[in-house]
């Protein structure tokens, strides 16, 4: 059983990335730059923007975060997107989500400019991601392909079982599995989905994404599966600085010896989707 380590993949990716920026700089022009916009003060999302900010300041990146409170009006978040598209300093830019209720997400995320939706979550990425042709890529999905391939995990004629049909992570990672670059076989499952127990354990690559802390066990996985855990609940912990810590859908511990790959939570896929939306700005950059 091997732990895939997310965390130095993601470093190594970093190191490219930094490099980039030193000949973009060395050539004259102006590092990347992503701006988030950030409404309310969810821990969660704070903490996510938070890494983001940071993994800008480690490669070099110019970033900017815009915050809003909770009670925003819609038509002024819309104003801010407005400006982001139009803002030449700026190449790709994020909503954090989730919005408040009072807000349409889906507008917002329409307001977009596609070629500076970092994110890959605007309609025209997602239908240009579908078609195999080049756009964004959302960054789990992008991050758990790249984890795989430099992993050297064999994934062609493969069962793929991805539990989880969101369409930040399940749906757009079931589109990327199948494509020709991976040629796996993919069966989504979601929480209507029957004989649940018994589709895992036909599956050699078996991804939980539908956010159940500990849900995968080990009657669920074949012997030499690969599992890689979307998962990141924060569920309390006394004993952590913070008050709690992340736990992922897969009940490690049960689950890990009968794996020939695995990801650990936290260090799998977070700091793989974390380094995709640096991949995304910079290639936002050098259009
Ligand atoms: N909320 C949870 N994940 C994400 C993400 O990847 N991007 C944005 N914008 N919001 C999120």
């Amino acid at each position: 059983m091997k732990i895939i380590d997310g965390k130095k993949i993601a470093a190594d990716i970093k190191a490219e990335i930094a490099a980039e920026v030193g000949k973009i700089k060395t050539a004259g022009r102006r590092p990347p730059h992503l701006a988030a916009i950030l409404v309310g003060h969810d821990g969660g999302s704070e903490s996510y923007v938070a890494h983001k900010i940071r993994d800008c300041e480690e490669v070099g990146f110019t970033s900017t975060l815009i915050r809003f409170e909770e009670d925003v009006r819609e038509e002024v978040l819309l104003e801010a997107v407005d400006r982001l598209n139009r803002d030449r300093e700026i190449d790709g830019f994020i909503v954090q989500l989730p919005l408040p209720p009072h807000i349409d997400e889906q507008k917002v995320i329409e307001a977009i400019d596609p070629a500076r939706d970092v994110d890959g979550f605007h309609p025209v990425n997602v239908g240009r991601m579908v078609l195999g042709i080049p756009s964004f890529v959302s960054a789990t999905p992008f991050g758990i392909v790249e984890m795989l391939t430099r992993s050297g995990i064999e994934t062609s004629g493969k069962n793929c079982v991805i539990i989880g049909r969101s369409n930040i992570v399940g749906r757009p990672l079931s589109i990327l599995m199948s494509q020709k670059k991976i040629n796996a076989t993919v069966t989504v499952a979601h929480s209507r989905t029957q004989n649940l127990e018994k589709l895992c354990a036909g599956a050699d690559i078996l991804v939980a994404a539908m956010g159940m802390p500990g849900f995968v066990t080990e009657s669920m996985v074949k012997e030499g599966a690969v599992v890689i855990d979307v998962g990141t609940t924060r569920v309390p912990d006394p004993a952590t600085k913070s008050g709690f810590r992340l736990k992922g859908d897969v009940n490690f511990e049960e689950v890990a010896p009968k794996c020939s790959f695995i990801t650990p939570v936290p260090g799998g896929v977070g700091p793989m989707t974390r380094v995709s939306l640096l991949l995304n700005t910079l290639k936002a950059a050098s259009k």
